[in-house]
């Protein structure tokens, strides 16, 4: 029985989901979505403040600042009420509305950049805000996501041997590429510990963090404006690039198992999918890792008229469709399965009265 008093204290590192049934390829997911800031970032974030703390970086008066899509916002949040210092998020309109609400109840202050950059788009302009508060003042600590190596460090810590214990026959690991933190801890502690795993990054279209040209993109998470200071490709094996439609896409066909999962997991089991499927692996044992999970999403991804303006009628598919007829679970790269626009309001309002499992 777990018995905290602090909430960054708690954190399942050990489920796993068994997605074949959901997809017809041999995939394990691991969540991550289940803490107290409902993602994968408190690690990081947990690992930078302390840090900080240790090197003698915080002191009373210190207001720690952050630039955020999000989930880090929310875990820093979390993480500076409890230990009383005081926070500012700087973050940009693809942050979803619940996450800012949820900083703000956490008593965070959050910034909103609402122009791009011309040159380095919406995470150029949280930057320069950033920059231009700690210019300003000198009790702004910025921990920095893009350069600290607690980012990685946590996932060397904690998310790889996590995987690591619960899969001594692991062959290839998927993981989602923002910051580029999840994926250079793991690549880093499998190098060493376990240099036959493949690491495989998944990254969205219109990101250029491995070269790509510039595109907008709407889902947050994965994908980066500027190629992201941490990533040292010579530490990966392959990588996937995924259209954001395949993302909305494989997130309705896990809801429509009952699995409600983040933006970026639908990114990473699209992408894992994609690759088991090219590479014929029926033999290989496979993970993938989800960052959060689905609630947060409910005004985007898991919101019909969201999905119909940004994506179009197609990605709705009839009820049909959702009943899954044999034979189209065996294809989860081409014909993906998710709900009916029907399916999908309504399954947003049995969450909206808490019918919900995060
Ligand atoms: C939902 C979600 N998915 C994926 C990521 C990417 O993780 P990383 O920054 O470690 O690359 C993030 C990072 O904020 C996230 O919030």
């Amino acid at each position: 029985m777990p018995i905290i008093r602090d909430p960054h204290l708690f954190n399942e590192q050990s489920l796993f989901v068994d997605l074949e049934g959901v997809l017809g390829c041999r995939l394990f997911l691991k969540i991550e979505g289940f803490n107290f800031a409902g993602s994968i970032k408190l690690k990081p974030a947990r690992e930078m403040v302390e840090r900080a703390e240790r090197e003698g970086l915080i002191s009373p008066g210190s207001i720690l600042v952050e630039s955020s899509s999000g989930n880090l916002g929310v875990a820093l949040s979390m993480i500076a009420a409890s230990k009383g210092y005081r926070f500012v998020c700087v973050i940009d309109p693809r942050c979803n509305q619940p996450t800012q609400q949820l900083m703000e109840s956490l008593g965070a202050q959050v910034d909103l950049v609402t122009e791009p950059d011309p040159v380095d788009g919406f995470l150029g302009a949280r930057l320069n805000h950033v920059r231009d508060l700690c210019a300003s003042d000198e009790r702004y600590i910025w921990l920095n996501q893009y350069t600290n190596p607690g980012n990685w460090g946590a996932h060397y810590r904690w998310t790889a041997p996590e995987i690591s214990n619960q899969f001594p026959d692991l062959d290839v690991l998927f993981v989602g590429a923002g910051t580029t933190g999840t994926l250079m801890g793991c690549a880093r502690y499998f190098r060493e510990h376990r240099p036959d795993v493949r690491i495989v990054a998944v990254d969205a279209a219109g990101s250029v963090s491995f070269g790509g040209q510039p595109a907008p993109r709407l889902i947050p998470g994965l994908g980066m404006s500027v190629r992201p200071p941490q990533l040292d490709e010579a530490l990966i094996d392959d990588v996937v690039m995924v259209e954001e439609l395949d993302t909305v896409r494989a997130c309705h066909r896990l809801a429509a198992a009952g699995f409600t999962l983040g933006g970026s997991t639908g990114t990473v089991v699209h992408g894992a999918a994609s690759w088991l499927t090219q590479h014929d692996a029926q033999d290989l044992t496979a993970v993938a890792i989800s960052p959060d999970m689905g609630r947060p999403y409910l005004d985007t991804v898991y919101n019909p008229d969201w999905v119909h303006d940004h994506f179009g009628a197609e990605v709705l598919a009839t009820p049909d469709d959702l009943a899954g007829a044999p034979g189209r679970r065996s294809d989860p790269v081409s014909e993906p399965q998710h709900p009916s626009r029907e399916a999908v309001a309504g399954y947003a309002a049995t969450a909206a009265l808490g019918n919900f499992v995060q």
